[in-house]
């Protein structure tokens, strides 16, 4: 389903606000995006952007609710049925042409004229794309290689792109060695399912279309660009075709990121030589640190880390991202084993370094629910027991509470917690509630009135 067509769906679905109210893109946009994905976790659609013509749309997956819509499914499947298109791979199509070609701009490029790229956080230096999709090929293979990048928007036909990550950052460090530039394509406004696809952690050398079209269960129709051998999906709102030269490092930053903190650093800029875009376009515009970001990367985390872990612990059934804390995992297991929490903490803190803790859970309480969590740990949780602290691991550059030792690079202590009933526990760790015939008459009634 493309973008315009799911934003419709939305419209029907009322699960998106329409802002009629001129704002103004340096921080009004992104101010009434966080509050609404606080409080009802509706897109929004700006319809009225101080001085541009094209809307902004935003907070599009920052709901299950909404990626199981994309997907298809019912909201209580999408993991499960996530999980299990994603093993699959449908090839993308190259078409001839498609609606990203209607304008091409290719003289006189001013990148903030034509889209407009918002300022997220009162310290941001300036304008970021938040939802880019940056596409390049392998300088060695010329496989195809995605993912979500933020990029700062430097002057009128410059941007510099937040590479730490593989497959793209792999890419520009080939460029380097053979001293070439790497071209590359930023894609905004697509299907979410790509959108979803991009940030699938992948083995290097997977094309993330295919995933998409996995995902999708049919191609992803491409085309080719303008002026880089590179394809773009067909149905985009904007393209931004460029260069980067490698040897080119510039500060970026500060932004504020993922785990909602600022961070700068020297990241590559990229020399943008055209722009593409549909009539009327639409920007999707994506906050860091908002509940958006915790389930794209939950997708793309659970899709990689899930199926290793079953296969070394049978107990686990599935895991996902603390939404109010995203350093945290909760892991759902059917324990056969008191020390199966305990072995699956150990692997979990020692391998993941996005985390700094981890909670385990019994199959009686959905991960997903943050009521339900809190319940195991105010109820099932012994402090004295059920406690693993783990000191001098790796740490992640975006939690600030690592510190950097010479010679080991960043460094943490990650903490465990075991929130599991005892085995053969007699019922007195059973959590309140309703019958489940009431409990579905009442979902279903509710939904009618609520969001
Ligand atoms: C919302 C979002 C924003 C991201 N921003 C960046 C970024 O600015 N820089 C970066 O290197 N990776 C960023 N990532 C991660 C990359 O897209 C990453 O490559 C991807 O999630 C995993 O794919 P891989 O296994 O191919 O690396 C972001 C991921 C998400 C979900």
């Amino acid at each position: 389903m493309e973008l315009r067509d799911f934003i419709s769906n939305l419209e029907e679905d009322k699960d998106l606000v329409r802002i009629k109210e001129s704002l103004s893109t340096k921080h009004e946009i992104s101010a009434v995006m966080d509050i609404i994905d606080k409080r009802s976790g509706q897109a929004v659609i700006f319809e009225n952007v101080e001085g541009y013509s094209s809307p902004v749309i935003g907070n599009l997956l920052s709901k299950h609710r909404r990626a199981a819509l994309a997907m298809g499914v019912d909201e209580k499947n999408l993991v499960q049925e996530y999980m299990k298109r994603v093993q699959t791979k449908v090839k993308p199509r190259v078409v001839s042409d498609g609606p990203i070609k209607e304008i091409v701009i290719k003289d006189k490029i001013n990148i903030i004229k034509e889209i407009p790229v918002l300022t997220h956080h009162e310290r941001d230096i300036g304008p970021y794309f938040t939802s880019g999709i940056v596409i390049a090929k392998d300088p060695e293979t010329g496989v195809r290689g995605m993912g979500i990048h933020r990029m700062q928007v430097r002057s009128a036909d410059e941007i510099i792109l937040n590479l730490a990550r593989p497959p793209v950052a792999t890419f520009l460090k080939k460029a380097k060695e053979n001293q070439r530039e790497l071209e590359i394509a930023v894609v905004i406004g697509v299907d979410l399912l790509t959108f979803i696809a991009s940030v699938f952690f992948s083995p290097s050398g997977v094309d993330k279309f295919e995933i998409a079209g996995a995902l999708k269960k049919g191609p992803i129709d491409l085309v080719k660009c303008t002026t880089v051998d590179l394809e773009v999906p067909a149905q985009s709102e904007f393209v931004l075709e460029g260069k980067i030269d490698p040897r080119n490092m510039v500060e970026e930053g500060p932004f504020g990121e993922s785990w909602g903190t600022y961070f700068e650093t020297k990241n590559p800029l990229c020399k943008v030589q055209a722009i593409n875009h549909r009539h009327e376009p639409i920007y999707h515009a994506l906050t860091s640190f908002s509940g958006e970001e915790v389930l794209l990367s939950g997708l793309g985390m659970v899709g990689h880390t899930l199926p290793s872990l079953e296969e070394k612990f049978p107990d686990v059934v599935t895991l996902w991202i603390d939404p109010f804390n995203r350093s945290s995992l909760i892991v759902q297991i059917k324990k056969s084993n008191e020390d199966t929490p305990k072995k699956i903490l150990e692997y979990l803190l020692s391998n993941i370094i996005f985390i700094n803790s981890a909670i385990i859970v019994d199959d009686d309480i959905d991960p997903l629910d943050p009521y339900a969590v809190g319940f195991a740990l105010s109820t099932r949780y012994k402090p004295q027991s059920g406690t693993m602290i783990m000191d001098g691991l790796k740490g992640f550059h975006l939690i600030p509470s690592s510190v950097m030792k010479e010679g080991t690079g960043l460094v943490t202590s990650k903490l465990g917690i075991d929130a599991t009933k005892p085995l053969h526990d007699s019922g007195k760790y059973d959590m309140v509630k309703v019958p489940s015939s009431a409990a579905d008459k009442a979902s279903k009634l509710v939904t009618k009135y609520l969001k």
